[in-house]
């Protein structure tokens, strides 16, 4: 995550959500990996009920190399396959510029209610899936 954006603190007690959280999380949401060389570099997820991109994190050694776009990308076709209208994302702020490339547009500031009490500020954004908007999105083919 961002250290411009956010402070160790808020860093730390995001990396230490427990495994029972992740688990429960796994079991709501459709879960997609990138793969180099056997090893698992990225993923994203997907709750279709929700019309929402849950999350999407590339290894820190392999960013900057396409591999965030691809699996927003593939997202997007899915849900657009599902006949989602919109598909919306909870961007951390170091994100915002990501999901922008991809046709994401920032909707409001959110903040996420952390287990210690802390909030981790971050922005709603939106995606249209339908008629000229997507085909004007960059990840549309
Ligand atoms: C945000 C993240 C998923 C992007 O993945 P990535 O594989 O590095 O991104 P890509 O290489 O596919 O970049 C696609 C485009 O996004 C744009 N972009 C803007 N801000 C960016 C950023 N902070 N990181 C990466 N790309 C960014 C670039 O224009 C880039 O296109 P370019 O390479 O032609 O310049 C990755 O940096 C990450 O895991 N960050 C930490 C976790 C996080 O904040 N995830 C989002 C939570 S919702």
């Amino acid at each position: 995550m961002g250290t411009q954006f956010y402070s160790a603190r808020q860093r730390a007690e995001w990396a230490t959500r427990t495994e029972v959280q992740f688990l429960r999380l796994a079991r709501s949401r459709a879960r997609f990996i990138a793969e180099r060389d056997g090893r698992i570099v990225g993923y994203v997820g997907y709750d279709r009920s929700r019309q929402t991109l849950t999350e999407c994190y590339v290894h820190p050694h392999h960013q900057h190399q396409g591999i965030g776009r691809l699996l927003v990308r593939h997202i997007l076709h899915i849900a657009h396959a599902d006949g989602l209208e919109s598909l919306t994302v909870l961007a951390s702020l170091n994100a915002r510029s990501f999901y922008e490339s991809l046709g994401f547009v920032f909707q409001q500031a959110e903040n996420l209610d952390m287990s210690d009490g802390q909030i981790l500020p971050c922005c709603q954004m939106r995606a249209s899936l339908t008629g000229g908007a997507w085909s004007r999105n960059p990840a549309c083919p």
